[in-house]
């Protein structure tokens, strides 16, 4: 078997058998088994799934990170090897990544007598509700770790290829509640009521503002409302509506522009139509901030060995590899999976052809960056 084919059936293995967040217990399993055959230094955090290894010997050390969970998806993508369990399914690529971290394992040892440190690998728990990340760092993880890299497939982009950024690179995502309370009335007599439905439509409106005409326009921001819920019949208005939605940003100064613009609206929105408007506002998943010099070193590297490079677009989405750049340096990176359905969707195929050259770059990637000041 050669090294591409073990890498393709590791992988293939654990998008048959994919596992929710907080749940891989089966794929840690797996995974702490195929680095123990291959010879590498389990460490002995307690961590309830996931998995960290170790190889080389040193002072420094180089953190590698790959992610192992699914979602709650039903797979429609027909591939011979599609998921076992109902319901669940690695429409992310997780076990993409978490093979091609495996590959660059296996390689880096074979090197080991000639690494100038330490290589940590990280098989991180629970990416898709964003406590993964922090579990790891609790657990002590990142401890003497220099600078850490990771990747993302990205579906948009063809095989062999490799696009990053310095600085910003996926978004703060938050969400919101806002409760909307009027005064019921029968549809007949709206005089007499203070209608909700109108006023979360303004509100919904007006929500849109904030994007338009009061954030620089060449800043990044989105805010959408999602959810609208209210009423529950024809003839009666009723008395409140609840509206949900999600606010997306890079820089926390717009960030809380937006949130504080949420606030005002509601606030000047209630007062003038009589009602109650309440917010509640949710931080979620920080924005990911790449090193400049290490997304560089990453670009650089990639296009030594063959990888058409780009710089990379912002991401709107979130990514919990972000906590761990907020503690130290390092960048996370884009590499093509040439898929026709997208992350996150029920069709989603990733080209398997990424795998192998990945796995060198990883090796190669954290070898290099060892002998780095
Ligand atoms: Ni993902």
């Amino acid at each position: 078997m050669t090294f591409a084919e073990q890498l393709i059936n590791w992988r293939r293995e654990l998008h048959q058998n994919p596992e929710l967040s907080g749940q891989e217990v089966a794929t840690t399993t797996r995974i702490r088994h195929w680095l123990e055959s291959a010879g590498l230094r389990l460490l002995p955090y307690p961590l309830a799934t996931g998995v960290v290894a170790e190889v080389g010997q040193g002072e420094k050390v180089i953190a590698l990170r790959a992610d192992i969970d699914a979602l709650p998806i039903q797979e429609t993508s027909g591939v011979a090897f599609s998921s076992h369990n109902d319901g669940v399914m690695h429409a992310c690529g997780h076990d993409v990544h978490s093979s091609v971290i495996l590959g660059a394992a296996l390689l880096l040892k074979e090197r080991e007598a000639h690494l100038s440190g330490r290589v940590r690998l990280l098989f991180q728990p629970a990416e898709e509700n964003f406590t993964g990340a922090k579990a790891l760092i609790k657990a002590g993880a990142l401890e003497n770790v220099s600078a850490i890299f990771g990747m993302h497939n990205e579906p948009g982009l063809p095989v062999g290829t490799f696009a990053t950024r310095g600085g910003a690179f996926y978004a703060n995502v938050d969400r919101f509640v806002l409760r909307v309370r009027g005064k019921g009335a029968h549809a007949a007599r709206p005089h007499e009521g203070k209608d909700a439905i109108v006023i979360a439509s303004q509100l919904v409106l007006a929500l849109q503002t904030i994007a338009s005409r009061n954030v620089d326009t060449l800043d990044s921001v989105i805010v959408s409302v999602t959810r609208i819920q209210g009423g529950n019949t024809w003839n009666v208005l009723p008395e409140s509506v609840e509206l949900e939605g999600t606010v997306r940003t890079h820089r926390n100064e717009i960030q809380q522009q937006v949130e504080k613009r949420i606030s005002e609206i509601a606030a000047g929105l209630a007062s003038a139509f009589g009602a109650h408007i309440e917010v509640e506002w949710f931080n979620g998943p920080i924005t990911l901030i790449n090193d400049d010099k290490w997304a560089a070193f990453a670009m650089q590297l990639a296009q030594r060995v063959g990888y058409r490079t780009q710089t990379s677009e912002l991401h709107m989405g979130g990514e919990d590899f972000a906590v761990y750049l907020q503690t130290i340096p390092g960048a996370f990176v884009s590499i093509g999976s040439a898929s026709e359905y997208g992350l996150h969707h029920s069709a989603f195929n990733p080209d398997e052809a990424l795998i192998e050259d990945a796995a060198r770059y990883f090796a190669t990637l954290a070898e290099q960056a060892l002998l780095e000041k």
